[in-house]
């Protein structure tokens, strides 16, 4: 796949099948990842892939919790106020997102990444965001959650035996499957409306041309 179409196609896309990812294809995904750069090359990291439906059972209710807690806190007026105004695209992502929640134990692979000794807390994400495009590259779709590691990481290392003493952190946890939905290039805001040139608030000379996708 070109690389452009993998930068604007990888979406967070949720809604996969239950088919499982052939191991080929977990370790090229894993492989790809660990090509990122990391702080000094230190690679402080370790990757925990989760396919067992049983382990994923357990962690299901756990993910369950932190995502009603998400809803509760951080995400709580911003919904509501979606509702109200019928922000289209923001319900969607409140429905996807439960979409996962609810269907956590069916996702046929589920990515921990764990870190150590980074002030930055920045190393492990390159290493992550490769994962995701090598997936899209095979056709796998992918999301980027961290909310087991923000409200429920003491209980996810404990299903998943993580020696917490031994300084690692769960940055992120990723879903990975095969896609239900399409693929498509993602929406944001205009890159001229959100990059300044050589001062802060000065506006680009350029205009960005967005390559387009069937
Ligand atoms: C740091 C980070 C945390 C995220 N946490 C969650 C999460 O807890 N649950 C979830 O369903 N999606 C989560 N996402 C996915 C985002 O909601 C998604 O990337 C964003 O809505 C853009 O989606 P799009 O690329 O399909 O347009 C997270 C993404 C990032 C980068």
């Amino acid at each position: 796949m070109e690389l452009d179409r993998a930068l604007y196609t990888t979406r967070a896309m949720r809604r996969v099948r239950p088919d499982p990812i052939p191991d080929a294809e977990v370790a090229g995904i894993l492989d790809a990842a660990v090509r990122a750069p990391s702080g000094g090359n230190s690679q402080n990291w370790r990757f925990l892939t989760v396919t067992d439906v049983n382990v994923r059972s357990r962690l299901a209710p756990v993910y369950r919790e932190a995502f009603a807690i998400l809803q509760e806190t951080v995400y709580k007026d911003a919904w509501a106020r979606a509702q109200d105004i019928g922000d289209r695209s923001a319900l969607a992502v409140q429905r996807s997102s439960a979409w996962l929640a609810e269907n956590f134990e069916q996702v046929p692979l589920w990515l921990f990444a764990y870190s150590r000794n980074d002030p930055s807390g920045a190393s492990i994400y390159p290493a992550v965001w490769s994962a995701m495009l090598a997936a899209r590259g095979k056709g796998i779709g992918s999301c980027l959650t961290t909310i087991l590691g923000f409200f429920r990481s003491e209980e996810t290392a404990a299903i998943l035996e993580v020696p917490l003493d031994k300084g690692w952190t769960l940055n992120a946890s990723v879903s990975f499957g095969y896609p239900l939905g399409n693929w498509g290039v993602a929406p944001r805001k205009p890159v001229e409306e959100v990059t300044f040139a050589d001062r802060w608030g000065n506006p680009v000379s350029w205009r960005s041309h967005p390559p387009s996708f069937d």
